[in-house]
Parts: structure tokens; C-alpha cells; sequence
């Protein structure tokens, strides 16, 4: 980072991750730039932050000029929103649901790149915040497995469009959000196997806090450049090979063994 104020741009920062990271670029005195529904955060410093529903298409452009136009560029834009969707099979998952999770987790993310682009101001690195269900096909993510594949693939192909940006997609590791309060009680892990993983990581160090989530994050923004714009990078590839071995390696087995409902 250099000496200079740093201004970030955060999607999704009411809570959860977004505000952890919020909270954590506000510590080390940069100024946040955010955006959700309740466009609130409760934190104290040099904030900006506006309600907006990204999956209100037409509305994006004009609560991006409301909160960026007065600023002369963006060292960092951490696309972040996003919903996570029931977990069910894919024959019970309705076509309006699928398209609510891709409005939100993909199509606003392509809206904002496209604003971006426009705006015609200096963006240093981009992050859409992906996920390692994007990799994983595990039973029972069916929507939002779809929408972070898809979102790998934005990243590589507005890669080609900003030149002069890093863009990547970053899987974050689990973290203890609102997401893990309906995963870690309502889905059953009988018919879903994949949550066993999840269940057992809360309240362990594999299942970090949303500030320690946002701290890992922030310790491997240079690290995410050494990889070509566009790549998707899973942190713990980054921080914990051993973990991600054992992750990939999981996928795997439960390929070859398929539960029945
Ligand atoms: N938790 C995990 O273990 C985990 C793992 C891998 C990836 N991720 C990813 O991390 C990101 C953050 O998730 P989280 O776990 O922090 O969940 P979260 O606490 O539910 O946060 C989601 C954020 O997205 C915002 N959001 C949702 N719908 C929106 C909309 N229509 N318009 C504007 N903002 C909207 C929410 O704000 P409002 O409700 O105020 O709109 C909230 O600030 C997501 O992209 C998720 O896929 C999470």
C-alpha cells in the first residue's frame, strides 16, 4: 500500500464479510465507499455509504454516479454482495429462483464492471468475491455453485476489457456470517453431506470471523496479483495448502459416493 489515503469500494458492506472488511480498510484509514439495501454500517470514520438493491438493474448507475462521481479514482472494489440461496436439488430449484441468485451474485457484478469501465478513472484491483462452491459441485448448492462458476468467469473475461487493472475472483475460506446461521441449523446434513464439513469448522479456526476473514483478505491482496488478471484464486491455496488439498481431495470421494435422497 502506498503512503496516500487509499479509497475503496465495497459492495454488501452491511454485514457479514463486507462490513468486516469495511471495518478493517477503515482502521488503516482509508476511505470506504459502500453499498447494500440497508446502507448502513454502524462504523465510525471516513465512510460513504448508499442503500441500494443491486438487483434493481437501472437504478445501478445512477447510485454509482451519487457515490463515486466526486472521487478521482479506486486503489481497491471488493464486489462482495451477495445470497447464498436455499440449499435444495437442482429438479426442485425453480427457474425465478436460480435467476434472483445469478441478478445478484453475477448480473449486478456485470452492471458495476460495466459502470467502471465508463467511469474512465483509475481502478487498481478488482475482487469478486466468489466462493469454493464455485469449483466444488458439492449436492445441494445448485444455484449459488452456478452463480459463483459464472462469476469466475466474469473476472476472466473483464479481464480482457481493463487492461489496466487486476482482476480477480477470490474464494474467502468459510467465514461466520448470516450465510452459516442457515447452513450450520436448517439444511439436513444427511441428504446434504457437504454441510458435515461446514457444521464441524464453526466455531474452529477453519471457520474465520468476519474481521479475521477480512484480515486474511487484506494479507493477500499482493499475492492475488502475482496471479494473471482474471484468475479465480481460492485463499486458502494462499494460506493453507494442506486445507485446500484436503477440500479438493473431499470433492472427489463425494463424487464417487453419491448420497440418495
Ligand atoms: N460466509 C461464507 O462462508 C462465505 C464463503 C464463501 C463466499 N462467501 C461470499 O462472501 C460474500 C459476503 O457474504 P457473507 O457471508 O458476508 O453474507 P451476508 O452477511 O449475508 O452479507 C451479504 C451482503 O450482501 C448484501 N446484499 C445482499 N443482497 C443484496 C442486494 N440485492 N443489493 C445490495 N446488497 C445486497 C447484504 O446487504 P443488505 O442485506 O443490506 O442488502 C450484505 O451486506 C458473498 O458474495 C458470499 O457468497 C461467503
Amino acid at each position: 500500500m502506498t503512503q496516500a489515503q487509499q479509497s475503496i469500494f465495497i459492495t454488501g458492506n452491511s454485514s457479514g464479510l463486507g462490513r468486516g472488511l469495511s471495518a478493517a480498510f477503515l482502521k488503516r484509514g482509508c476511505r470506504i465507499f459502500g453499498c447494500s439495501r440497508r446502507g448502513y454500517t454502524g462504523l465510525e470514520g471516513d465512510l460513504k455509504d448508499i442503500q441500494c438493491d443491486l438487483t434493481n438493474f437501472n437504478t445501478i448507475p445512477v447510485a454509482m454516479e451519487t457515490l463515486l462521481g466526486k472521487a478521482k479514482g479506486l486503489d481497491l472494489v471488493l464486489l462482495n454482495a451477495g445470497i447464498l440461496g436455499e440449499i435444495k436439488t437442482m429438479a426442485k430449484t425453480s427457474m425465478d429462483e436460480i435467476r434472483h441468485i445469478m441478478d445478484i451474485n453475477v448480473w449486478s457484478n456485470k452492471l458495476l464492471l460495466d459502470w467502471l469501465l465508463t467511469w474512465d478513472r483509475p481502478v487498481a484491483q478488482i475482487i469478486l468475491i466468489s466462493s469454493g462452491a464455485a469449483v466444488l459441485g458439492n449436492k445441494g448448492w445448485g444455484g449459488y455453485a452456478l452463480s459463483k462458476a459464472t462469476l469466475n468467469m466474469l473476472a476472466q473475461l473483464y479481464a480482457h476489457e481493463f487492461p489496466d487493472t487486476h482482476i480477480s475472483a477470490l474464494a474467502p475460506g468459510l467465514i461466520d456470517t448470516a450465510m452459516m446461521d442457515y447452513l450450520c441449523v436448517e439444511p439436513d446434513p444427511v441428504v446434504y453431506p457437504a454441510l458435515n464439513r461446514i457444521r464441524n469448522a464453526r466455531g474452529t479456526d477453519v471457520m474465520a470471523s468476519p474481521d479475521i476473514a477480512a484480515e486474511r483478505i487484506i494479507s493477500v491482496l499482493e499475492e492475488v496479483r502475482r496471479f494473471p488478471s482474471g484468475s479465480f484464486v481460492d485463499i486458502r491455496q494462499i494460506l493453507e495448502p494442506e486445507e485446500y488439498q484436503k477440500l479438493m481431495s473431499a470433492r472427489h470421494q463425494s463424487r464417487s459416493a453419491p448420497v440418495k435422497e
